[in-house]
């Protein structure tokens, strides 16, 4: 499979911002053996779906409801119609500062799959579970809890230590594969041969300096990177490092 590497601007970017970032993007080089994908915030999916090449658009976050009386949500499916082909789903943020579970997790993750689009379902461990050893059991739950009913042809996890997001510590490659490979073998035991073609990015701190050497680990099939994804350069890099890893 291409690696897959996506952007997570979170809630950063400006109407200046997003147009800086899309002019330098436009005059970097056509990348191969990797699809990159771009989550701004709402406001800016049009600015980036008109004017970027070579990317894919997606969102950070969905609604669990399909539609209605819900102020202030978008729904998977407004956002399949604008033209979005991947939703994040249950980012660690989403977790830990609105207390999103893993059965809103699971809502959110069929209400994407089910608009035709594909969902990138996080998953992760806190410094404490895995200080305590607990963190394969934890992201096991997680994955048992978020996946029923999601089907893996739609399906992307990313694997993000809550304790290497935005923090400059990235999780070492053998730490990253170590949970991709469980990760893995918890796909293939959930839909056979197909848990196989189902992507696992990492999350957590990648830079152009480390993304090389992640990308060397057998498990590894792309990142999911947030602050290095504002600067069009820097993603730029990551997006290289990955597509030659897979050439
Ligand atoms: P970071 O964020 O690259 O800034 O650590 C990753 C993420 O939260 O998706």
């Amino acid at each position: 499979m291409a690696g897959l590497v996506i952007a997570n601007w979170k809630m950063h970017g400006s109407t200046a911002a997003v147009a800086e970032f899309v002019d330098q993007w436009n005059r970097l080089p056509p990348l191969g053996h990797v699809d990159t994908v771009i989550c701004p915030p709402y406001p800016y999916l049009a600015a980036v779906a008109d004017a970027m090449t070579g990317m894919v658009l997606g969102a950070q976050n969905c609604a669990e409801a399909d539609q209605g009386a819900f102020t202030g949500e978008v729904s998977a499916d407004m956002l399949a119609d604008w033209g979005c082909r991947y939703v994040l789903v249950g980012h660690s943020e989403r977790r830990s500062l609105y207390g999103e579970g893993d059965a809103q997790v699971a809502i959110k993750a069929r209400r994407v799959t089910a608009a035709g689009i594909k969902a990138v379902v996080c998953v992760g461990e806190t410094l404490d579970n895995r200080e305590s050893g607990g963190h394969e059991a934890v992201v096991g739950r997680q994955l048992q809890a978020s996946l029923a009913e999601v089907p893996a042809a739609e399906l992307v996890v990313a694997y993000e230590p809550v304790w290497a997001i935005g923090t400059g510590r990235v999780a070492t490659p053998e730490q990253a594969d170590g949970m991709h490979a469980v990760i893995r073998a918890h796909l293939h035991e959930q839909y056979g041969d197909a848990g196989n073609d189902v992507p696992i990015v990492y999350g957590g701190s990648v830079k152009p300096e480390n993304a090389a050497e992640l990308f060397q680990c057998p498990n590894i099939d792309g990142a999911l990177v947030g602050g290095a994804s504002l600067d069009a350069g820097s993603f730029w890099q990551i997006a290289s490092a990955m597509g030659a890893g897979r050439a």
